[in-house]
């Protein structure tokens, strides 16, 4: 039987604690995505920021690849048509979970009026609730 190198062991230990650490921050999104009527409470787009969308996304909106890749949101130029991040938000695409029965209209406005105006972002024409309203289907 072969022995692994120890800097290969000690990466795969590393590589274990990562994964075991974001599929804990991606499950607890799950029970979120699947228990039914889940509403989140948090009211400014900061707060939704930091409790939602920062699990995946990290603090700085920078992303991460790991057990999964989460693309960074910080000086992002997909956000700058607010259609974009909107309809990510509500419908959700891929490994992004969709939160249009888990936030308001107003909610959803709130964090990505936070995300286009933070994380090296400057897009200044406002979301409103009404353009969320629009975007659902
Ligand atoms: C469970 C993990 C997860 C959470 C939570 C999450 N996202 Fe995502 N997000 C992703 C993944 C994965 C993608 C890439 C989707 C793809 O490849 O199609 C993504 C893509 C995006 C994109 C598109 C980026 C680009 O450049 O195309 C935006 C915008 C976005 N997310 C915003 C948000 C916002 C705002 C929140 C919080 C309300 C949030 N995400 C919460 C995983 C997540």
């Amino acid at each position: 039987m072969q022995q692994s190198r120890p800097s290969s062991r000690t990466w795969r230990l590393g590589a274990a604690a990562l994964l075991a650490s974001l599929s804990a921050a991606v499950s607890a999104q799950d029970d979120r995505t699947f228990s039914s009527g889940y509403r989140f409470v948090e009211m400014t787009g900061e707060e939704l920021f930091a409790n939602v969308c920062q699990g995946c996304h990290m603090r700085d909106a920078g992303g991460a690849i790991g057990a999964g890749s989460y693309p960074s949101l910080a000086d992002n130029r997909n956000l700058e048509a607010a259609g974009y991040p909107i309809s990510l938000v509500v419908n959700g695409r891929r490994g992004m979970p969709p939160f249009g029965d888990m936030m308001t209209d107003g909610q959803i406005a709130a964090v990505v009026n936070y995300l286009r105006t933070h994380f090296g972002n400057s897009y200044q024409d406002v979301v409103t609730a009404k353009d969320v309203r629009d975007a659902r289907r």
